[in-house]
């Protein structure tokens, strides 16, 4: 059987070499050759891609399971102004899932409560750097604490990613000369003070000055004064009226702390106080949800006799942005805060570094995008 098959495949041999052969022009010899040739490169060229992508997917394989691996070992301390704080717990709960997300192994992250208190926050910071975390993103009970902060930090020798309340120009200028591993990630608060103001302006003046005496009156309603961010949405929102041309009138100027009942309490003094406010100015949409409770109790109807303006972009405010309840708000993006924060971590960790500071934009929200923006944080 075997010898049958040997002698077959040799006549078919010699009768293909033959054929070949009766064509007998070296034209066509050429041709097989150089068809033989190219079916050759082509097998080769195949091949040859193949095992590329056979190492580059092993390569890839490979700094992914290191990189998983190293992240999952390390132990990432996690310290949080104020667990209440309505922004700060969206921020929080997103740094987790994309640590997660990016290989730290959730057993490895540690995220604490400083409760608002300095000393605690303090405490806390020390306690991690006892225990040996690899790296710590702190958000500071008190900005002006942030020199102590670093020169413990970096004396233990661990990178530092500062989150949401931005040190001053001095502390920064500090990290830059000494080259240490410390960074800020945040937006600029002056940006978001800025597109609450133009919301009001966008209005146009003779919507929005009410009583028409020519000023528009307003209620400030201010975060933490200590916070560069309510510092800044005060002045700012104030000043983009009056680049605008409008003249403007305080009427009262309060602390509500970021906090939605004190919020709500004071501008119910305000409004009885002073029933001529056309527009009250929040730092923050936890302040302006309590600031709503009291306009509705005070009888008064947002977009008809008064406005109402607040920043971070939660849910319950841009419900209240499309039903029209509040004029406008801004969004405190705490997706790409919280991932950029993140990044900064690893990259400190994988030894690549990171600039001093690293921002991110708000965006104005009024009732022309607010759904588009609540189905993107949804
Ligand atoms: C701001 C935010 C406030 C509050 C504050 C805490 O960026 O708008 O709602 O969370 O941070 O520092």
């Amino acid at each position: 059987m075997k010898k049958k098959l040997v002698s077959l495949l040799t006549v078919s041999a010699l009768s293909l070499s033959v054929l070949a052969g009766c064509s007998s022009s070296s034209d066509s010899a050429a041709d097989v050759a150089s068809s033989a040739e190219e079916a050759a490169e082509e097998a080769v060229e195949e091949k040859t891609e193949e095992v590329a992508d056979a190492v580059e997917e092993t390569a890839a394989e490979v700094t992914d399971a290191v990189a998983g691996g190293d992240l999952a070992d390390k132990k990432v301390g996690v310290c949080i102004y104020q667990f209440s704080d309505n922004f700060m717990t969206l921020f929080r709960n997103e740094l987790e899932s994309y640590l997660v997300a990016q290989g730290f192994s959730a057993d490895n992250i540690t995220i604490v409560d400083g409760a608002n208190d300095q000393a605690t926050q303090t405490n806390q910071i020390q306690n991690f750097i006892t225990s040996g975390v690899d790296v710590l993103i702190i958000n500071p009970v008190n900005s002006s604490s942030a020199a102590t902060i670093t020169d413990l930090v970096v004396g233990a020798n661990i990178p530092l990613v500062y989150i949401n309340r931005e040190p001053d120009a001095d502390e920064e200028q500090r990290w830059e000369d000494n080259n240490w591993n410390v960074c800020y990630v945040g937006c600029d608060a002056r940006q978001s003070g800025t597109y609450q103001g133009e919301i009001i302006v966008d209005l146009g003046k003779d919507v929005v000055d009410l009583n028409g005496d020519g000023k528009i009156q307003y209620i400030m309603i201010e975060g933490d004064p200590e916070n560069v961010d309510a510092q800044y949405r005060t002045e700012f929102s104030v000043k983009a009226l009056e680049d605008a041309g409008l003249e403007v009138e305080c009427l009262d100027d309060e602390v509500g702390n970021w906090d939605q009942a004190t919020a709500q309490q004071l501008v119910a003094n305000a409004l009885s106080a002073h029933p001529e406010t056309e527009v009250v100015f929040c730092n923050n949409d936890a302040m302006a949800l309590g600031a709503l409770q009291s306009i509705e109790s005070a009888g008064r109807t947002v977009g008809t006799d008064i406005y109402l303006v607040g920043v971070d972009a939660l849910s319950e405010a841009l419900e209240d942005v499309i039903a029209g309840t509040m004029t406008g708000t801004v969004f405190n993006d705490h997706f790409s805060q919280s991932h950029s924060a993140a990044d900064a971590a690893i990259n400190f960790l994988n030894g690549a570094g990171n600039d001093h500071y690293i921002g991110c934009d708000y965006v104005k929200v009024t009732a022309d995008n607010a759904q588009e923006i609540l189905d993107s944080v949804k």
